[in-house]
C-alpha cells in the first residue's frame, strides 16, 4: 500500500511517498524560511500562497524520487491540524482532489502525532509504552504513549513552547528569523557558566514548563552587555531549556516507571538537548530515540507514516471522498479520545 504524505500546517511544504511494505520511499521539503525572514515571522497568507504554488511539482518531484507515478498511490495522508489555518487548507484541497480525481480514500492527520511516532521511522525504534517529549515551535509536551493512538498528556508549557522561546531570544539578539538553529550555533561559542539565567519551574511538583520569564531574563542580560558577549547570553539561554527539559523528562519517566523516552518536534534537533538527555537517561538505565535528523522538524513522511500506523491499528478513519475537513486548534487529547 502506497501512502502519500502531505503536510502544510506552518512554513514548510513537505511531500512523501511511504509504503507499508518497504518503507519511506522519498520526500520532499519546501522550507519559506528565506521568504518569511523579511518580516521577522511566519506571515500567514504568504505561506497558504507558496504552499499552492510548490505542493505539485514538489509531488511529482517525490513520485519521479521513488519511480512510481500517480496511479500507484493508494491513500493520501494530509496535516488536518493544529496549524495556520490557511496553510492546513492549502494542503486539505489538494489533497480533497488528488483523491477524488484518482478515486482513492483521505485522511487526516494530527500535525503532533506525526512528530511523536516519527522516531519510529528510526533504527532502531522504540517499543511501546514511552514517554514522548514533544518540542516544537508551537507546543512543550510530556505524553505518554501507551501505543498508536493512545496519548496522555502528562504536563505541558504554560506559556511559550521551548522552540518559540528559542526563536524569540534569538530576536532580541539581533539574530535573524528562524532563531532557535542560529541560536544554538551562537551558544557553541559562548561560555555557559559565564551568566545564569533561571530555570522556571524546576520545583513546581508537576511536569509543567514555563519559558517566557527566561525569554525576558536574557532581554534584560543583553540591555546590559555588549553584542561582544551574546554568545555568552545565548549559551545561558540554551543550558537553563536544556536543564529543564531534561529534569522534567527524567521525572515524567520515573513517575510512569516507563524506561523509554522519545524526542520529537523542531527543537529535537538540538545537539546539547540530544547529547544532555543521552548521558543523563543512560546513566538512570532509561533509553533515549529520536527521529533520523532530517525528519525532526515539519516534514510529510511523518504524516505519511502515521497513517501507515493507524492503518495497521485499524484505527484509520477516512472521510467521504468529497468533503474534506481543517482543525488549526486540534488538541491532541481529543483525537486520542476520538480513538476509544
Ligand atoms: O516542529 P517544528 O519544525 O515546527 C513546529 O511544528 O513548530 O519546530 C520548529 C521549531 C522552531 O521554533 C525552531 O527554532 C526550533 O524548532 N528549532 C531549534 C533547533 N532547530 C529547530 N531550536 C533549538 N535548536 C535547534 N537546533
Ligand atoms: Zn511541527
Amino acid at each position: 500500500m502506497l501512502i502519500l504524505g502531505i503536510e502544510t500546517s506552518c512554513d514548510e511544504t513537505g511531500v512523501a511517498l511511504y509504503d507499508t511494505l518497504h518503507g519511506l520511499l522519498a520526500h520532499r521539503l519546501h522550507s519559506q524560511m528565506e521568504m518569511h525572514a523579511a518580516y521577522g515571522g511566519v506571515v500567514p497568507e504568504l505561506a497558504s500562497r507558496d504552499h499552492i504554488r510548490r505542493l505539485l511539482p514538489l509531488l511529482l518531484a517525490t513520485l519521479g524520487d521513488a519511480r512510481r507515478n500517480l496511479g500507484d498511490i493508494d491513500c493520501i495522508a494530509y496535516t488536518e491540524g493544529p496549524g495556520l489555518g490557511g496553510a492546513l487548507l492549502s494542503g486539505a484541497s489538494v489533497a480533497a482532489g488528488l483523491g477524488f480525481a484518482l478515486d482513492i480514500p483521505v485522511t487526516g492527520i494530527h500535525h503532533l502525532e506525526g512528530h511523536l511516532l516519527s522516531p519510529l521511522l528510526a533504527d532502531p525504534k522504540p517499543s511501546f509504552p514511552f514517554i514522548a517529549l514533544l518540542v516544537s515551535g508551537g507546543h512543550t509536551q510530556l505524553m505518554q504513549v501507551d501505543r498508536v493512538g493512545s496519548y496522555a498528556l502528562l504536563g505541558e508549557t504554560v506559556d511559550d513552547a521551548a522552540g518559540e522561546a528559542f526563536d524569540k531570544t534569538a530576536t532580541l539578539l539581533g539574530l535573524s528569523y528562524p532563531g532557535g538553529p542560529a541560536l544554538a550555533r551562537l551558544a557553541e561559542q559562548g561560555n555557559a557558566s559565564r551568566f545564569r539565567l533561571p530555570r522556571p519551574m524546576l520545583g513546581s511538583g508537576d511536569l509543567n514548563f514555563s519559558f517566557s520569564g527566561l525569554k525576558t531574563a536574557a532581554l534584560m542580560l543583553a540591555k546590559n552587555h555588549a553584542d561582544s558577549e551574546f554568545a555568552d547570553i545565548a549559551a545561558a539561554f540554551q543550558d537553563a531549556v536544556v536543564e529543564v527539559l531534561v529534569k522534567k523528562s527524567l521525572a515524567a519517566l520515573s513517575q510512569t516507571a516507563c524506561t523509554r523516552l522519545v524526542v520529537a518536534g523542531g527543537v529535537g534537533a538540538n545537539k546539547m538537548l540530544r547529547s544532555q538527555l543521552t548521558q543523563h537517561a543512560r546513566a538512570r538505565g532509561y533509553e533515549v530515540y529520536y527521529p533520523p535528523l532530517d525528519l525532526c522538524t515539519d516534514n510529510g513522511a511523518m504524516i505519511a507514516f502515521a497513517a501507515a500506523l493507524r492503518m495497521e491499528h485499524n484505527i484509520l478513519k477516512t472521510g467521504a471522498r468529497r468533503d474534506f475537513n481543517i482543525r488549526p486548534r486540534w488538541d491532541l487529547q481529543e483525537y486520542a479520545g476520538e480513538n476509544q
